[in-house]
């Protein structure tokens, strides 16, 4: 089995009455492309929000290669390489694309080097978000304002915005929400490929079943904070207890 990258223990988190996270337990692999499906309201937005810090949970632990960050902030978190997207597109539509990625490089460079931020030279930058420019395949419209790509090319830039920080993790929330065919395809071949490079490991909420069962080799299902089926496509989809929650419809072969 492929070394576990994140670990969540006992995680526990409640607004008033609603439960979104109830003694969740399960760990993520590195190089495995884990789907987390579930209802609307299921908790899933909630999850990555505490996984990566945007909320704190009531209870439990957050190990990230094996260190606990459940108290960590954003930032070091994203340090340490555990990122994500939104699930609303959150790009700065008055810039160009090589704006764009040059804030998280720049933010990131300068980081690194701060002890000699002289260091930090507008070639290796021009490099970096040009290379990432490449690896999300928008390397041509590097000039093109953001706000005049289309809505799916605006997720790949977001996508793109998220590598930028070099993460080991990358949480997408609803990648594919709002976009046509062709986008879609276009962006499931890029988590693929970014993933067969082997230095992101993604894990992304989707509604979407046949981007779910054609992408992921994991797929954990959340119904009401807790996890009702985990395991691969396959026996996902012959669980009873998933096929209940869905009605026996997105599931269904
Ligand atoms: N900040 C908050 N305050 C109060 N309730 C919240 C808050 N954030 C989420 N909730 C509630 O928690 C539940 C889970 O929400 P969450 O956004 O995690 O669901 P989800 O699985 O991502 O759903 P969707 O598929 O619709 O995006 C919902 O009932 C939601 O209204
Ligand atoms: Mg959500």
């Amino acid at each position: 089995m492929n070394p576990t990258l994140l670990e969540v223990r006992d995680l526990n988190k409640a607004f008033g009455t609603v439960v979104t996270a109830r003694n969740l337990n399960f760990s993520l692999q590195s190089g495995v492309i884990t789907s987390i499906i579930g209802p609307n309201g299921a908790g899933k937005s909630t999850l990555i929000n505490i996984l990566t810090g945007l909320i704190a949970p009531d209870s439990g632990e957050i190990l990230f290669h094996g260190r606990d960050i459940t108290r960590e902030p954003i930032a070091r978190r994203v340090r340490w390489g555990l990122c994500r997207s939104f699930q609303v597109a959150n790009v700065f539509g008055h810039l160009s694309l090589f704006e764009n990625i040059a804030i998280p490089v720049l933010a990131v460079t300068r980081k690194a080097t701060s002890f000699l931020r002289s260091t930090v030279r507008d070639k290796d930058v021009r490099r970096e978000v040009e290379s990432v420019l490449n690896r999300i395949g928008l390397l041509k419209q590097s000039h093109v304002r953001a706000g005049a790509l289309s809505h799916g090319d605006q997720r790949l830039l977001e996508v793109g915005i998220a590598l930028a920080a070099k993460p080991s993790m990358l949480f997408l929330d609803e990648p594919t929400a709002g976009m046509n065919p062709v986008e879609r395809t276009r962006i499931l071949q890029n988590i693929r490929e970014l993933s067969d490079g082997g230095e992101v490991t993604f894990a992304i909420v989707e509604h979407d079943m046949d981007v779910v069962f054609s992408l992921s080799e994991r797929v954990i299902v959340l119904h009401r904070g807790q996890i009702i089926g985990d395991g691969t496509p396959e026996q996902v989809k012959a669980s009873p207890q998933v096929r209940e929650v869905y009605l026996g419809e997105e599931v269904a072969e």
